[in-house]
């Protein structure tokens, strides 16, 4: 490198940091260089070393312990399948020899640069084998955060040593003191995804996890210490998975009462081998700790998950979509879509989405796998309705299942070994479970050959037609992950690199296509997570489009995930006997990403002067809503009203959702029932606020601690509160 290179390299470095915090230092090691304080904002994490070389965790929790003496534990960082353990392993392996319990001893540590943060790195050796353990972690002070992650490296230089066999590998784990903890965390199925269950953590083990790519959850997890909580405050250790393979999060409450989080890839049905020289990097898990409550741990996670959407569109908002499938389901033509679209466009719609329906089909079996248009459908081909819809001023979207292939396809009598299953066994998913064709697999998308196909494909169909976004959905789902044609160990990786290359696919299409937005569909919210937020746009959050089960798969949504990936329709879907007022379906849809799944060709003037009026109303606030710092402020789980307000992040500005959903509020006392006061949250306590339809100015203080009277009565009500600094 010459000095001017050198030069460049510093500026590009520095100008890379990306973020105010990374001068801090965030990380400090001991004058002896045998232990290392790492801290956030307000937490406060450190390791250090014995006499004898062991890496022991020593604390996580609140920034003040570590001023004040606090009695530290004495923990293995990373524990390991050994004798000496009495927690559960991050690690388990093989050697060569059939020796299966590892005895690590430190071997360095240094403070790296890794995407701006600073990261402290230990690498452990085993005392008798080639063995290194490196484990990675990265410290995001502002949002109060840790990442961890492992690469585990086979040192042997010659031959003769052989393949060390990985059993288990988890991304890291930690311990919280003695306590009583419980534990809140988000599960799901078809229909129902995102149920919040709190449950409290007794001696034995508790596991959440997936085991079929599809958990309908979420690895997201919170533990507090038992007791009395109002949600704004109060410590919370919490985390998520960094995968959308199937994951694990283990908490083991020992009868001492200490508890042992850890997570990271499910190993289950799954082994690593490697070679000499070779290694292996786990996904990362983040780990916070707050004293704000479940509040403050969301809206740390929500805030670095909206840093880490795909760059291109991480800052635009979001468009208003008409999505077709529920208007026209398979029977799509050029003819009725470009009908809706004509609406859809008077409305104030900006994106056409042609859902599922517009490719090739065998009688009534649709090809999933050859995607092409069918031409009885789209006799004009389908960039033809593409040039239309853009020219009525709209976008386009396009639904595909890639990762899904039929029988009936001419890609499946191409290729029927792309799939994966067993020849013995018939491993396909009971068609009954997922309601559609028979002879429904899964592509093998670990094969090089299926990822080029699915990339070529996908590049053709995206500069033919000139779309530029996909409805990405998968509704399929797997446990036989049968590799017929693989060696052993392919075998045992299959899902690894399945996922690779799903993440690879999605990455090289943007490379080619820089402005395509994904949207991520699992049969509805199948497979929302971390590992996806950072490559696609939007998430369908459940095929139910019935505002009531929406408000509160919402209100759990929010919890995890930045409102402007949350996207609803509003449908013609309503199981309610009275029925529900079109502005109370729209006030729902609108506290994230709005859409219309309507028939709005059987709509009349009025509805769809409603509907047009709505949608002008929301794009005057949504870019708060989508990029505000969200406030959960009554959860529909616990009483009959919820409620969700949104700061933007100048603090000028805040919209307040209110939605009723009992005649009868909920309430010990007639008065504690008539109430309509809410506490909002996020305001500058020294200015005044003006709220649109009320009279009068407010002092953030007042709405604060005062609270605000939303008067708004009756079941299925809502109500939005535009409030603006003076
Ligand atoms: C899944 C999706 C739906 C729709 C259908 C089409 O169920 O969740 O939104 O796209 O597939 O088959």
């Amino acid at each position: 490198m010459t000095n001017k290179t050198v030069l460049i390299f510093f500026f590009f470095s520095f100008w890379s940091l990306g973020n105010a915090y990374s001068q801090i230092n965030s990380i400090i090691p001991g004058d002896d260089g045998r232990s290392w304080k790492l801290s956030t904002r307000s937490s406060f994490y450190e390791v250090w070393l014995t006499k004898d070389n062991e890496v022991k965790f020593s604390c996580y929790g609140d920034k003040l312990m570590k001023d004040i003496s606090y009695r530290p534990l004495l923990k293995d960082e990373l524990p390991t399948r050994n004798a000496r353990n009495y927690a559960e392993s991050v690690i388990e392996l093989e050697f060569p020899d059939g020796v299966r319990n590892l005895d690590l001893t430190f071997e360095s540590a240094e403070i790296l640069d890794i995407d701006g943060y600073q990261t402290l790195a230990i690498t452990q050796k085993d005392k008798l084998y080639p063995l290194r353990v490196t484990e990675y972690i990265s410290v995001i002070y502002e949002k109060d955060l840790i990442e961890k992650w492992i690469t585990v490296k086979n040192g042997a230089k010659d031959k003769r040593s052989g393949n060390i066999e990985i059993e288990r590998l988890m991304s890291g784990s930690i311990f919280l003191p003695q306590n009583d903890y419980d534990l809140t965390h988000y599960s799901g199925w078809w229909g129902h995804e995102l149920q919040p269950a709190v449950t409290t953590l007794t001696p034995g083990s508790k596991i959440i996890h997936v085991r079929d790519f599809k958990p309908y959850g979420s690895s997201f997890f919170a533990v507090k210490p038992t007791g009395e909580h109002d949600g704004f405050s109060g410590e919370v250790w919490f985390g998520t998975v960094d995968y959308s393979g199937n994951w694990k999060v283990q908490f083991e409450k020992s009868s001492t009462g200490e508890l042992q989080i850890l997570g990271g890839m499910n190993f289950w049905d799954q082994s690593v081998i490697l070679k000499k020289g070779e290694s292996f990097t786990t996904p990362k898990i983040i780990l916070g700790y707050t004293r704000e409550g479940l509040s403050g741990a969301s809206r740390n996670i929500v805030a670095y998950t909206a840093e880490r959407l795909p760059q291109y569109h991480r800052n635009t908002v979001r468009p208003v979509i008409y999505n077709s499938w529920f208007a026209t389901g398979f029977g799509v033509t050029e003819n009725n879509q470009y009908e809706l679209a004509k609406v859809a466009k008077k409305m104030g719609a900006e994106l056409f989405m042609l859902d599922d329906g517009w490719y090739q089909s065998k009688g009534i079996a649709m090809s999933l796998g050859d995607w092409t248009e069918d031409k009885n459908k789209f006799p004009n081909g389908l960039a033809s309705l593409v040039k239309k819809v853009k020219q009525l001023g709209m976008e386009f979207g396009i639904w595909v299942e890639p990762e899904s292939v039929v029988t009936t396809s001419e890609l499946y009598k191409m290729h029927p070994d792309w799939i994966l299953g067993y020849p013995n066994r018939d491993s396909r998913i009971d068609p009954h479970r997922i309601g559609r064709e028979d002879k429904y697999y899964m592509l093998n998308l670990a094969r090089e050959d299926v990822y080029e196909y699915l990339f070529d494909s996908y590049c053709k169909l995206l500069k033919e037609t000139d779309i530029r976004y996909l409805k990405w959905d998968m509704n399929n789902l797997l446990t036989d992950v049968g590799f017929p044609s693989g060696t052993r160990e392919e075998q045992m990786e299959v899902r690894i690199k399945y996922v690779e290359n799903m993440y690879r696919l999605m990455e090289e299409l943007r490379k080619e296509f820089p402005d395509l937005w994904i949207e991520n569909c699992a049969g509805g919210g199948g497979r929302i997570d971390m590992g996806l937020m950072k490559r696609t746009d939007i998430s369908w959050v459940s095929d139910v489009t019935d505002p009531v089960v929406r408000i509160f798969m919402h209100y759990s949504y929010l919890a995890l995930y930045p409102a402007s990936t949350m996207l609803d329709l509003v449908t013609d879907a309503d199981n309610h006997e009275l029925g529900l007022s079109m502005g109370f379906k729209f006030d729902v849809a609108m506290s994230g990403i709005l859409g219309v799944g309507a028939n709005i060709l059987a709509w009349n003037d009025m509805q769809l002067d409603i509907a047009a009026k709505k949608i002008a109303e929301y794009k005057e606030i949504r870019p708060i809503v989508q990029f505000g710092i969200p406030y959960r402020l009554i959860s529909p789980y616990e009483t009959n009203r919820s409620a969700i307000q949104y700061v933007s992040q100048d603090g000028e500005k805040s919209v307040l959702f209110i939605y009723n959903l009992s005649e009868d509020p909920s309430g010990s006392t007639p008065e504690a029932k008539q109430s309509t006061i809410i506490r909002i949250k996020g305001l500058d306590p020294n200015a005044a606020y003006t709220i649109e339809g009320m009279d009068g100015t407010f002092s953030g203080k007042f709405l604060m601690e005062q609270g605000l009277d939303y008067h708004v009565r009756g079941a299925y009500k809502s109500r939005i509160f535009k409030i603006s600094k003076k």
